[in-house]
C-alpha cells in the first residue's frame, strides 16, 4: 500500500512541505512548525516545546479544567437558544478559537519569541480541523438515526444521571469513539494532509494498487471499528488505510489534544441536549456535500435546533 511505504520506508524524505505562496508571502513559512522542513532546527524545537509542554500526559493533564470550562461554555450557550435554530459551526469555532487561546497563554514556559508563531501554528492547524469534526459528526448521526439511538443508549449507561459529561468519561463510551472514527473516515478534516514534499530528488513509490480495505465504504458504520477491536485502528496512523491524522514525523501534533477535545465535546452535545433539525427539513435530504479547501468543510452549515434533555 502506497501510503505504508511514503510513512515507512520514505518518511524521513517525504518530511519536507511544499509551501503555499500565500504562506511565503506573508513571511511565515520561515518560522512556522507547520510549513519548515523537519530537518530544520526551528522546526524541531516547536515541536519539541509543544510536545513537552502542551500535549504531554501532564500538559494535557493540567489543562484539562480549560478544556472543560470552554465546553461547558459552548453548552450554555446552546442552552440559552433551546428551541431555536443555531448554527453548529459557529458556535463550535468560537469555543475552539477560545480554548485554544486559553490552552496556550496558560502554558508560562513558552517563551515570548516564540507564542506567536505557535498561537498562529495552532489556531489554522486545530480550529478548523476539530470544528468540521465535530459538524461532520453530528450531521451523520442526523442521517443516521440507528446510529443516534445506540450512542444515546450506551451515554445512558454509562453516565447514568450524571450532570455533564467529563473527559475521562469517554472511555467508558467506545462506541461515541467508533463515531468519531467513523466522521473522520468518511469526511477527513485535512484529506490530503498537508503537502508533503520531497527532501531530495530520487524517492520513488511504487504499486498503484488501490486496494479498497472497507467493507461498504460510502456507509457511516461505526462498528466497523468496534468490530475490529478498538486497539486495532487506532488515530496514531500505524493502520495506514486509516489516517486522518497523518502518519510519521509529520504526523498531527496537535493529535493529543483532538483526540480528547472531539469525543468530549460530541458527547457532551448529545449529552445535554436532544438534537431535531429544523422544520421542514428531513434527515434523508441533509445536503452532505463538502467543499475542499485546507479544512474539508460541509458546503452548507449544519443548522439544527438544541432541546435541553429535562
Ligand atoms: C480533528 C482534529 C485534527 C485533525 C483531523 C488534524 C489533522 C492533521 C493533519 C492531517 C496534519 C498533517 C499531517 C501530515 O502532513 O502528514 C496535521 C498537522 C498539524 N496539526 Fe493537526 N489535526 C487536528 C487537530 C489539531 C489540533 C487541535 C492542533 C493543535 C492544537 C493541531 C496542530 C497541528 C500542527 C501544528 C500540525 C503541523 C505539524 C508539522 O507539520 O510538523 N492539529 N494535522
Amino acid at each position: 500500500m502506497r501510503a505504508r511505504e511514503a510513512f515507512t520506508k520514505h518518511d524521513r524524505h517525504l518530511a519536507a512541505r511544499t509551501v503555499l505562496d500565500v504562506t511565503r508571502s506573508l513571511g511565515f513559512a520561515d518560522r512556522s512548525m507547520i510549513w519548515l522542513p523537519s530537518s530544520d532546527t526551528v522546526w524541531k524545537t516547536l515541536r519539541g516545546i509543544t510536545a513537552a509542554n502542551i500535549f504531554s500526559p501532564r500538559g494535557l493533564a493540567a489543562l484539562r479544567g480549560v478544556r472543560e470550562s470552554k465546553v461547558r461554555d459552548l453548552m450554555g450557550y446552546f442552552r440559552g437558544r433551546d428551541g431555536d435554530v443555531v448554527d453548529i459551526r459557529h458556535a463550535v469555532y468560537g469555543c475552539m478559537l477560545s480554548l485554544v487561546s486559553s490552552a496556550f497563554f496558560s502554558v508560562d514556559v513558552i517563551v515570548r519569541e516564540n507564542v506567536t508563531i505557535i498561537l498562529l501554528d495552532v489556531f489554522i492547524a486545530g480550529s478548523d480541523t476539530i470544528t468540521a469534526t465535530v459538524e461532520w459528526a453530528m450531521a451523520e448521526l442526523f442521517r443516521n438515526p440507528s446510529e443516534m439511538a445506540k450512542v444515546r443508549a450506551e451515554m445512558d449507561g454509562a453516565l447514568g444521571g450524571n450532570k455533564s459529561v467529563d473527559e475521562p468519561d469517554i472511555a467508558k463510551l467506545p462506541y461515541l469513539q467508533a463515531v468519531v472514527k467513523e466522521a473522520m473516515r468518511l469526511h477527513p478534516a485535512a484529506p490530503l494532509l498537508l503537502p508533503h514534499k520531497a527532501v531530495e530528488d530520487g524517492v520513488e513509490i511504487g504499486g498503484f494498487a488501490v486496494s479498497n480495505a472497507w467493507e461498504r465504504p460510502e456507509e457511516f458504520m461505526p462498528e466497523r471499528f468496534i468490530r475490529r477491536g478498538d486497539d486495532e485502528v487506532d488515530l496514531w496512523g500505524k493502520t495506514f488505510e486509516f489516517i486522518p491524522f497523518g502518519s510519521g514525523r509529520r504526523v498531527c501534533a496537535g493529535l493529543p489534544m483532538a483526540e480528547r477535545v472531539v469525543p468530549f465535546m460530541l458527547a457532551s452535545l448529545l449529552h445535554a441536549f436532544e438534537w431535531r433539525l429544523p422544520d421542514g427539513v428531513s434527515a434523508e435530504e441533509l445536503d452532505m456535500s463538502q467543499k475542499f479547501t485546507i479544512a474539508n468543510f460541509r458546503t452548507v452549515p449544519l443548522k439544527a435546533v438544541p432541546v435541553v434533555v429535562s
